[in-house]
């Protein structure tokens, strides 16, 4: 399998919310994506020739970063490609001296603590303010 990656966030909205419905994800739409992408300081993509199969993106403020939408289609997982998208997101960061660089390990998944945990992730006591969230 030849997987190109690029980096930026020249993505058409029905490819990114193909690839979200594939993986389980609520699609997002255009205004929100529009609204996510260009609040995001590094987004990153996976393609097999014009085919998004995979995404990655870092909000950062100068202290602190997350990680979020670190996510790759079912046909593709487990062929290193969450890997190279998830290195590709330290490299961006981890000389910049934060204070935090975190993510949320989204639950549903088993393989996100071990995925994690290989690049170094650590579990800390992350607390949400739900009875005002509106889930995806
Ligand atoms: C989590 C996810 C991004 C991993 O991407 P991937 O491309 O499949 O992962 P990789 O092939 O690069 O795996 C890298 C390493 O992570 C670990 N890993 C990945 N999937 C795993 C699984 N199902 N079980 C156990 N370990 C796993 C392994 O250590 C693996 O290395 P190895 O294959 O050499 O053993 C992918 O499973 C995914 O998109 N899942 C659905 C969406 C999701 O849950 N995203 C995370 C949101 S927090």
């Amino acid at each position: 399998m030849d997987v190109t990656y690029k980096e930026g966030t020249d993505v058409e909205t029905q490819q990114l919310d193909d690839l979200w419905a594939a993986i389980g994800w609520k699609p997002r739409g255009w205004e929100k994506w529009n609204e996510v992408l260009s609040k995001s300081s590094f987004f990153y993509t996976g393609w097999d020739g014009t085919r998004l199969i995979g995404t990655g993106r870092i909000v950062e403020d100068g202290i602190m970063c997350m990680f979020y939408d670190i996510g790759v289609h079912p046909d593709y997982q487990r062929q290193g490609v969450g890997a190279k998208i998830l290195e590709e997101l330290i490299n961006r960061v981890k000389d910049k001296g934060y204070a935090s660089i975190a993510l949320f390990a989204w639950e549903e998944n088993p393989a996100n603590i071990p995925f994690y945990e290989k690049f170094g992730f650590v579990r800390t006591s992350g607390m949400e303010l739900t009875k005002y969230m509106r889930p995806e």
